[in-house]
């Protein structure tokens, strides 16, 4: 689970958790953390990053194992929007992901923020048009309310099964 520092990555982990392992408060997560649990359909294991600048180069080390990512984006963070796209493009563009047909789920978070951008125009501004290689889908979701998040959920196993 990748994207910038605040976008909602460990919100939105929490909330996919059964109800007696979610955590209660969320504070910015140093380094990364390795979420474990099940579903009623998925068994999963999240590797839940930082998304702070100096934890960034953390990333690139749990590519080979992963079988999907998940991207979230700040959709109200407007005046970051380009740095989620560099990060998106080293990403897309890293040995370890290039020529793999790993599906990439976008939840563009933060939807109940007054101004918050709509999962079309994050799309146009991350560029997602241009991945050609690789099964994406993106999801406007609302990780405080679980909002959303289901959606993607049922795309990423159809994907992997
Ligand atoms: P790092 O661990 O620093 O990379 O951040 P993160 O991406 O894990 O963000 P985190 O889940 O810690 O959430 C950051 C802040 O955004 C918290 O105050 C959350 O309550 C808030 N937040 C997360 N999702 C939403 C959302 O959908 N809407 C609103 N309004 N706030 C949200
Ligand atoms: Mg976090």
């Amino acid at each position: 689970c990748l994207g910038l520092d605040n976008s909602g990555k460990t919100t939105i982990i929490n909330q996919l958790k059964p109800s007696n392992a979610q955590a209660q408060d969320i504070v910015p997560t140093i380094g990364f953390s390795i979420e474990k649990f099940k579903t009623s359909s998925l068994s999963f294991t999240v590797f839940d990053m930082s998304g702070q600048g100096r934890y960034r180069n953390l990333w690139e080390h749990y590519y080979k194992e992963g079988q999907a990512i998940i991207f979230v984006i700040d959709s109200a963070d407007k005046l970051r929007m380009v740095v989620a796209k560099e990060e998106l493009d080293t990403l897309l563009n890293h040995p370890d992901i290039k020529h793999r047909r790993i599906p990439i789920l976008f939840f563009a978070n933060k939807m109940d923020v007054r101004d918050a951008l709509s999962s079309v125009k994050v799309s146009q501004l991350l560029g997602l048009e241009h991945i050609k290689d690789k099964p994406w889908h993106i999801c406007a979701t609302n990780a405080l309310k679980g909002e959303g998040l289901q959606e993607g959920v049922d795309w990423l196993q159809d994907q992997i099964k």
